[in-house]
């Protein structure tokens, strides 16, 4: 097992990775303060783990609460039922949540728990790669809004999370491919331990070597830490996150969130940031098709294969949440790391994102 530390201003916690971690009964029970328990997760995961984190729980009384599988359960429905069920079985402000699933789960979960009585106890337990190197960490927590992602939320962290490596084994492999977009973005955004395994570890990759994984989740998580812990609210270096988002949420919101899974989005998404930044002169030409290469290598995808027009895109662009005026505001790569451009250019971002128009 190994274990990262999360330092903020007001809080402290640990990540931990390793293999069997839902097992670990020392560490499970060991977070859960209070004497109730609830573990929140999918009709998906309920059948493949939930027995396994009930069995190393050793709480008086504990719960399940088991929503439909799928991103349009992320809302104030679910959001709601889960508290009254929280209300009825008597929770109270130290007992404990275990978010068991992928970043919906953690996401709801989340937001459940920093809300219920002003916050309860959050450990999260993600299951999808995407959750283990992104979501679970660094307490962004949300529910939908018919008018948009994510528009309900808070900031909440968690008391610990417990990344069991051993999960990934039963992720589907279109998730499990998706989830290396974030996974990209650390090496674009300056890891150099994790462009060395993207680079060289191919293989191992593609079989899910546990090891390897377990590498690549380490220093996502060490990256992602870093960067939240400059920056816990997102005023400044956290948005350098959101590299390829704006693309992407654009991408996403065109296609109702049917066509493209979030990391495919992104990759496309970074794929049109990387474009930008050779036409401004941030990147080298050759720099940029190393990444490039890399993405594809991955099998992530570059390139969008439905209708939609570079003008459409840029449109629903305008209304991604981190654009904070006229301009577009866009976090590119260069040379070393990336930077955060204000973009006002409408005909040079056009050409950017019809370069990866079918
Ligand atoms: N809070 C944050 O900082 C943050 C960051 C990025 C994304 N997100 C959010 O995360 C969500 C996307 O997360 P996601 O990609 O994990 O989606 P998800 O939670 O929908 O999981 C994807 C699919 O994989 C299944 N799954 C998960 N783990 C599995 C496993 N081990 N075995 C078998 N099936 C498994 C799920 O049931 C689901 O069908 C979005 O709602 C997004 O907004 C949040």
């Amino acid at each position: 097992m190994r274990q990262l530390a999360l330092d903020l201003s007001a809080h402290h916690y640990n990540i931990y990775i390793g293999e069997g971690l839902l097992d670990n009964r020392e560490l499970l029970t060991g977070y859960c303060a209070g004497d109730n328990v609830l573990i929140l997760t999918n009709e998906t995961l309920a059948p493949l783990y939930l027995a396994q984190v009930k069995e190393s729980l050793q709480q008086k009384n504990i719960y399940e609460f088991v929503i439909a599988d799928g991103e349009q359960y992320k809302n104030l429905t679910s959001y709601s039922a889960i508290l009254d069920f929280l209300i009825k079985k008597e929770f109270r402000r130290n007992d404990t949540l275990l978010a068991l699933g992928g970043g919906v789960i953690g996401d709801l979960g989340g937001f459940v728990a920093a809300s219920y009585q002003r916050g309860m106890g959050l450990i999260q337990l993600p299951t999808s790669l995407l959750a283990q190197v992104d979501s679970s960490v660094g307490g962004k927590t949300a529910v939908n809004h018919a008018q948009g992602k994510n528009l309900i939320g808070a900031f909440y962290q968690p008391k610990a999370v417990l990344i069991d490596t051993n999960t990934l084994s039963s992720l589907p492999q279109r998730e499990y491919v998706s989830g290396f977009a974030e996974v990209a973005k650390y090496a674009l955004l300056g890891s150099k331990s994790i462009e060395k395994l993207l680079r060289h570890e191919l293989s191992a990759i593609q079989r899910r070597d546990s090891k390897t994984l377990s590498d690549i989740i380490f220093y996502s998580c060490e990256k992602k830490a870093q960067v939240v812990a400059a920056d816990e609210k997102e005023q400044g270096e956290r948005a350098l996150l959101n590299l390829g988002h704006t693309f992407a949420h654009a991408l996403e919101k065109l296609t109702h969130y049917k066509y493209f899974l979030h990391g495919e989005a992104v990759a496309i998404g970074m794929q049109m940031a990387l474009n930008l930044s050779v036409d401004k002169g941030l990147i080298k030409p050759d720099s940029a098709e190393l990444f490039s290469t890399m993405l594809a290598d991955l099998k992530l995808p570059l390139v969008v294969d439905i209708a939609l027009s570079a003008s459409d895109i840029l449109e629903a662009m305008k209304l991604d949440k981190k654009n904070l005026n006229q301009n577009y505001r866009l976090v590119l790569p260069a040379e070393s790391g990336c930077v955060i451009v204000e973009e006002s250019d409408r005909e040079l971002l056009q050409q950017v994102i019809r370069k990866q128009l079918k």
